[in-house]
């Protein structure tokens, strides 16, 4: 990498949240719960030139690894992200994350009627229809779900 290039510098320890969907970045760092008061340095790039994907989002963490969950929770948003884990500088692990062809557990049910919002102790259920764009429905009530409304419960 060059001079002219370098636009975000390499972290030491941590993980690099690459090829994040144009313009998702900031909601990746929702879902990580990073904000001003967080310790350990992130770094943020947008709309940043690819070869693969035309312009991508990085979101990079210093001194963190992620949660099974936050992985889940990133694919809804960002199916083409790669989760880079680095130690001493080097990439040591490399992954795509994964959409389930049945979502369970990160995402609830847009239908306040749906038997999984009652008091039953019912875990919300969802079929992938379609991942781009992407389209979810609910197992028990057949409500349908886009990736706007599942982003606003993250
Ligand atoms: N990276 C980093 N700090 C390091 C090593 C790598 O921030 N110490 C970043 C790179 O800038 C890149 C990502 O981690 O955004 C993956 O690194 P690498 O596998 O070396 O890059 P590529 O081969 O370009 O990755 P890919 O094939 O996934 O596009
Ligand atoms: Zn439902």
């Amino acid at each position: 990498m060059t001079e002219t290039t370098l636009r975000v510098s390499k972290i030491k320890d941590g993980t690099v949240i690459d090829h994040i969907n144009n313009g998702h970045a900031l909601d990746v760092v929702r879902i990580l719960g990073i904000n001003g008061q967080t310790n350990g340095t992130v770094l943020i790039a947008l709309h940043v030139p690819s070869e693969q994907l035309g312009l991508k989002d990085i979101v990079k963490v210093e001194g963190r690894e992620l949660k099974p969950e936050e992985v889940d929770k990133i694919a809804l948003l960002a199916p083409q992200a790669s989760i880079n884990i680095i130690r001493q500088y080097a990439v040591v692990d490399k992954k795509r994350v994964k959409l389930p062809s049945i979502i369970s557990g990160t995402v609830t049910c847009g239908n306040p009627a749906c038997v999984s919002n009652s008091s039953e102790p019912i875990q919300p259920k969802f079929y992938v229809k379609t991942e781009d764009p992407l389209v979810v429905r609910c197992h028990y009530c057949s409500h349908i779900m886009e990736r706007q409304e599942i982003l606003r419960q993250f």
